[in-house]
């Protein structure tokens, strides 16, 4: 590969398998949720996949909807497959959704066999893929029932679009339902794909985490960063290029409260102490007891991809640690 930030690469990766799959994934992954539709700099996106792989991370995480517009990452995704991937292809783990709005009328959102099978042709076609390796169920759809959904996901391995399935969104009863059908379909269902990082624990809570690890299936866990607050980036102040300055509408101002800033900077302290930055602490964090697969990032630069991985040169917390970082998160 040709472009690496700094011209780094990073060999410290580590794989682990999804849940008791035989798929391996990343301990850090890269979404494309933010930063690659068609306002952005497609030389920037190209040199954050490329140093993503350079730094071993395999997996890359799309979804019908990812843009602004819709369908515009999975476009320059494809793009980027064509003119520089293609040969990699295998080395890759490509997975895409469905389940949020993607087009008008009564098809294009939610949960039904209708939507979501036309929805994967579309991805398809937009990354110039055969297959995907992993197919989501983006979100669960109250007004669809849960076995459509399903047979849909099952579908579309036996159509040969997609070699796995997941969930995403779905909580503990969702998911018991879902893995019940699924079993019983015998469909190489691996992966859950829920938010968790320090500020939001619903998956401890709701025992989603514990769950997911008792029946085998893998946990990649998206924000962990939530969405930049876990950084230093907001210490002082919001900087214009960071995701509340863009004023992308999916983390404001009123995200960053007085309580969380003071939390940031409490956290960064211990950060600082295990000569960490402060979202390598946080992808620490949501590794720290091996039951979560991988850190599903997002990033706006390379940098910061280079950075996040180097989270991987010191991933053991002690408990002293544990407990400090507890005591910030619950004062
Ligand atoms: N299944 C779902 O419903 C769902 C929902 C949301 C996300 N996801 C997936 O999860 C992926 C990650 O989500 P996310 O982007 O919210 O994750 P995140 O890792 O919590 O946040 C990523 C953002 O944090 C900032 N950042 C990253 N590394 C940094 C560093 N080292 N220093 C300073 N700032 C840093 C960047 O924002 P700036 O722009 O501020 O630089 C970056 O875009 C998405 O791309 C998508 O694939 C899935």
């Amino acid at each position: 590969m040709v472009y690496v930030a700094n011209g780094e690469r990073y060999s410290n990766m580590k794989y682990n398998r999804c849940g008791n799959s035989g798929l391996m994934l990343p301990a850090i992954s890269l979404g494309f949720w933010h930063n690659f539709g068609y306002n952005e700099s497609f030389e920037n996106m190209r040199r954050m996949v490329f140093t993503a792989f350079d730094c071993g991370i395999t997996h890359f995480d799309l979804a019908n909807n990812y843009g602004p517009p819709p369908g515009s990452a999975e476009e320059n995704f494809g793009r980027i497959l064509r003119q520089d991937m293609r040969p990699y292809r295998d080395e890759m783990v490509i997975s895409t959704k469905a389940g949020y709005r993607m087009w008008p009328g009564p098809y294009g959102d939610g949960g039904s066999r209708k939507y979501l099978l036309a929805s994967l042709d579309q991805s398809l076609k937009r990354m110039g893929l055969d297959y995907v390796d992993i197919f989501y169920s983006h979100r669960p759809d109250p007004n669809t029932p849960i076995e459509e959904t399903m047979y849909a996901l099952d579908s579309a391995v036996r159509q040969g679009k997609a070699l796995y399935v997941g969930i995403s969104n779905y909580n503990r009863e969702q998911t018991e339902k879902a893995y019940d059908i699924l079993r019983e379909l015998k469909t190489p269902f691996v992966v859950h794909q829920p938010s968790y990082s320090m500020f939001n624990r619903w998956i401890e809570t709701d025992g989603l985490k514990d769950y997911a690890n008792q029946i085998g299936i893998g946990l990649v866990v998206f924000s962990p960063l939530a969405q930049g607050l876990l950084t230093t980036k907001y210490l002082n102040g919001i900087p214009e290029d960071s995701r509340i300055g863009k004023r992308t509408g999916f983390l404001s101002e009123k995200d960053l409260t007085k309580e969380k800033l003071d939390k940031i900077v409490a956290l960064n302290e211990i950060a600082k102490k295990r000569g960490q930055t402060l979202a390598q602490l946080a992808l620490v964090w949501v590794l720290r007891d091996g039951k979560v697969t991988s850190a599903l990032i997002g990033a706006s630069r390379p940098e910061q991809i280079v950075e996040n991985v180097h989270a991987l040169d010191n991933p053991v917390l002690s408990q002293e640690e544990i407990e400090a970082i507890e005591r910030i998160l619950n004062g």
